[in-house]
């Protein structure tokens, strides 16, 4: 658990990030020493085709790329998670929720990397965070995901978590399929696994 203190004016809230354990990962707060981990993911061109990396990524640039993921916990009380695959208590990614403001809605973003991809580990993680928000937001009702149309590898993820593709929009810069899951499909879906 992390805490992330009030502070004393504006909108900062105090907020606990938890943690959270799936079958074969735990979601924890992101730490400053996951930098070297992230660096490694993140400096794999192929990881970064479809999510703008065209310039080899630094240490700096990471690490303020990890604090934006802590402020978004502390501006909006969701936000991404460091993934940790349990048998190696690896690094294995990055996913979790993004909240900005004029954003499609509340996001849930996956992010694998190369080593790890095809295990369904993205899959996994963004089910935790999924059912996790819609449990701590009653009024949620839907979440959606923001997508190159030529990320296949992400798509099929939404596909896998039962999002359909709402509509396209411009955002930062160039199209995104807009995929979506409203609360009432996500509710159905996982009593039918439960019933499978
Ligand atoms: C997208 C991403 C998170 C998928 O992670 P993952 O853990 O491999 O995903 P899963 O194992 O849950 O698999 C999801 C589907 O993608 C498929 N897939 C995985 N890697 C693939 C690849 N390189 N090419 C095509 N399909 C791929 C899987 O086979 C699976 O499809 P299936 O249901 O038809 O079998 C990962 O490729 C990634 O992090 N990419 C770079 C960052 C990124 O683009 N993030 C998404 C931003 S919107």
């Amino acid at each position: 658990m992390v805490r992330v203190a009030r502070a004393p004016c504006g909108n900062v809230r105090s907020v606990t990030i938890p943690t959270l354990t799936t079958n074969r990962l735990i979601l924890r707060p992101i730490h400053n020493d996951d930098v070297s981990a992230y660096l490694s993911i993140w400096s794999d061109p192929e990881f970064t085709r479809y999510i703008g990396g065209s310039s080899t990524p630094s240490r700096d640039g990471i690490w303020h790329a990890m604090a934006g993921n802590i402020g978004c916990w502390a501006l909006t009380g969701v936000g991404p998670w460091t993934v940790i695959e349990q048998v190696t208590d690896d690094v294995v990614g990055r996913a979790g929720l993004w909240d900005e403001p004029d954003w499609p809605g509340v996001e849930a973003v996956w992010f694998i990397g190369r080593r790890w991809w095809g295990r369904g580990y993205a899959t996994e993680a963004a089910t935790a965070a999924i059912n996790w928000v819609f449990d701590i937001r009653p009024e949620l009702g839907q979440v959606v995901s923001t997508i190159a149309p030529a990320n296949t590898p992400s798509i099929r993820v939404a596909e896998r978590l039962g999002m359909t593709l709402a509509r396209t929009e411009f955002l930062h810069g160039s199209d995104h399929h807009v995929y979506a899951i409203s609360r009432d499909e996500w509710v159905a879906r996982r009593s039918q696994d439960r019933t499978a």
